[in-house]
């Protein structure tokens, strides 16, 4: 009922506007005053954790997206080499796994059987399993052992919203926990990207503010038959989120590509006016954002139609941009937490003037228990 949407027409709707206080309650209680983690359901011991040498993160849809985020997060700030596999292509190659492996098992519903399945062969090897869940008492945190929850709330919509920011934030918690117990970080950098992520709340309510532009964006695009997407480093994984939810909400032939990769083929399906949303790294010490705005130029020269996604004051990029939608100024691997909202706002709408059903897409469910 409308009701139970708070006035929205879609659960999708509510729980994209919800993303604020869901990320607030993923952070809640997980760190002190001086930004100091504790993770007390992460039931391995220090000397546990220390002894990792691989992580490896399974997951399906969504929760995959969420996982190439954390690999970023985790290598960059831990040094522990991190994979990342679709959860159904994992037990079927007969991984290496030791007792010193941890396999972290993302998912949303704790029910998804391919993610299911692969945990339990995890285990069967001797590896750690700890589930990053939204579900409490679901399969996968109770054959885990260990769990971070995501505390962002039931979510009713089958396309994953606070889902997916959540889960962010939970793999930021642990591989910053990590890199505590582990010392690769001092306590002032672990200090300084807590909060980091305590400021997301805020700039998430700004970029919410910002929706009347998107849907504006969503009516000037309802013909497109294809829309892509570019990202690169933890962008990346964004381009490939809000191209899913395109395919799932509004049945588009749409893609996520790395920017670096265009030159190796996909720059080839530009054409005049092909709306290509852009993810643009903020302005550092790498040379990220100059390529990407070197790879803006490349398509706008071919005509595409360029949707650029970018750090509020960089006025670098603005000159390429046939759209500008500004995001909040956050580091680098935080980014997707901020760029993934206008994108599902994009697809929530543009489904909407499509006349579909969001909240339950065609041959979709929202938790897949069969394998
Ligand atoms: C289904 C849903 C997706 C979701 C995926 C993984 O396919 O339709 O939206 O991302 O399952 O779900 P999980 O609950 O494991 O995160």
């Amino acid at each position: 009922s409308a009701a139970e949407k708070d006035g929205y027409d879609w659960f999708m709707r509510k729980e994209i506007f919800e993303q604020p206080r869901a990320v607030a309650d993923a952070l809640l209680g997980r760190h002190t005053a001086s930004g100091q983690l504790q993770l007390d359901e992460v039931r391995l011991s220090d000397q546990e954790l220390r002894d990792i040498d691989k992580i490896i993160i399974v997951g399906c849809g969504t929760a995959a997206y969420a996982a190439l985020v954390a690999k970023y997060a985790i290598e960059h700030w831990c040094r522990i080499p991190c994979e990342v596999e679709l959860s159904h292509e994992f037990r079927y190659r007969d991984p290496i796994l030791t007792r010193n492996t941890l396999v972290v098992a993302m998912s949303q519903s704790g029910e998804t059987a391919d993610t299911l399945m692969a945990l339990r062969h995890a285990r069967t090897q001797g590896s750690k399993v700890l589930a990053i869940c939204n579900t409490n008492g679901s399969t996968i945190p109770r054959e885990s052992d260990a769990v971070i929850y995501t505390h962002a709330g039931p979510e009713i919509g089958v396309a994953s919203t606070k889902g997916f920011l959540t889960q962010l934030v939970a793999c930021y918690l642990l591989g910053l926990y990590l890199a505590q117990v582990r010392g690769t970080k001092f306590g002032d950098e672990i200090t300084s990207v807590v909060h980091e992520i305590a400021a997301m709340p805020a700039h998430l309510e700004r970029v919410l503010a910002g929706a009347d532009d998107i849907y504006a964006l969503a009516r000037d695009f309802v013909d497109a038959r294809t829309v892509l997407f570019l990202g690169r480093h933890a962008g990346y994984p964004v381009a490939l989120e809000g191209a899913l939810k395109l395919k799932e909400l509004a049945y588009l032939h749409a893609e996520g590509f790395a920017a670096g990769e265009l030159k190796h083929g996909p720059i080839a399906l530009i054409e005049e006016g092909l709306p290509v949303f852009c993810v643009v790294p903020p302005r550092g010490r790498d040379q990220l954002h100059d390529k990407m705005v070197s790879a803006i130029q490349e398509i706008r020269a071919r005509g595409a139609h360029t949707i650029v996604l970018a750090e509020e004051d960089d006025d670098e990029v603005a000159p390429y941009a046939d759209r500008l939608i500004r995001l909040p100024k956050v580091p680098t691997l935080l980014q997707p937490v901020v760029a993934t909202v206008p994108l599902q706002l994009f697809a929530c709408e543009l489904a909407t003037l499509l006349g579909h059903d969001v909240d339950q897409p065609r041959n979709l469910a929202k938790s897949v228990t069969v394998e």
